[in-house]
């Protein structure tokens, strides 16, 4: 029971990975307000819901999370969309989506979310990178940037908040099997199960990473285990690099 007495806030919950990292915050005692745009199918403490597109959103959730829970422990910044297409193919609107879920919106959580948690006196904050953000792959500037941005955001906060008590790290997994994976393969016309079983030939550990697989490393992050980690980016790749 890590998590006894925890409150958290999980963006993304309705996700691959955002719905097995509030089943395991959850199962370890925490409570949690679950956030996505329609979070009613993963089971939590509360939801509450919206676009995080919207400032105003994310700038109020940390304290509506607060309200809700009767404080704010641990903060996962687990939502994200991955854009495609070299930059001579990218939109305008490609690129304010990307930034805007991917940059924006846990830079607003991040700012709200530390004032409450050093009043209660310290928490923790996990935010989901990725090792594209921190080795760029090809042929997609947009989720690299981001991806990066939220990298630097991210050791700078764990440096920045050491002293409050407050922990900011960040899990950078490579290719996980969600909906963000399967629906991009399909997007593009290939067979998800064949695709993903391709791409599980190319990993050395076997397969590419199952939700469970970060959520574990996500929840390590946020628990005392982790207690003297700040600023640190951990890679969750299976042994394959980024290619
Ligand atoms: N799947 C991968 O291969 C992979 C690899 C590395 C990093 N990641 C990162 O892991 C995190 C979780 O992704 P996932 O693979 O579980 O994908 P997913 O698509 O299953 O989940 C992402 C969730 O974010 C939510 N979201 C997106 N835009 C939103 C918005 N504007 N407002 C509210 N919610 C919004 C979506 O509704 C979705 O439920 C993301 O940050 C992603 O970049 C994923």
């Amino acid at each position: 029971m890590r998590f006894q007495g925890k409150r958290a806030l999980v963006t993304g919950a309705a996700g691959g990975i955002g719905r097995e990292v509030v089943a395991r915050l959850r199962a370890e005692g925490a409570r949690v307000v679950a956030t996505d745009r329609d979070s009613s199918r993963t089971d939590a403490e509360a939801h509450l819901d919206g676009d995080l597109l919207d400032p105003g959103f994310c700038d109020g959730l940390p304290g509506a999370a607060r309200t809700a829970l009767g404080g704010l422990d641990l903060l996962v910044n687990n939502a994200g969309v991955i854009t495609r297409g070299d930059i001579t193919t990218v939109t305008d609107e490609d690129y304010a989506l990307t930034m805007g879920v991917n940059v924006d919106a846990p830079f607003r959580l991040c700012r709200a979310a530390i004032p409450i948690m050093a009043t209660g006196g310290g928490g923790a904050i996990v935010n989901v990178a990725s090792c594209w953000g921190v080795h760029p792959g090809p042929n997609h500037p947009l989720y690299v940037m981001s991806k990066a941005a939220l990298a630097a955001l991210t050791q700078c906060l764990g440096r920045d908040h050491a002293g409050q008590g407050i922990r900011v790290n960040a899990v950078c997994p490579n290719e996980v099997n969600t909906p963000m994976l399967r629906t991009g393969f399909a997007a593009r016309g290939f067979d998800p199960d064949k695709a993903v079983e391709a791409l599980n030939a190319t990993v050395p550990l076997g397969h590419i990473a199952e939700p469970d697989e970060i959520a574990d490393v996500i929840t390590f992050l946020a628990s005392d285990a982790a207690r003297y980690m700040c600023g640190a980016l951990l890679e969750v790749n299976g042994g394959k690099p980024v290619g």
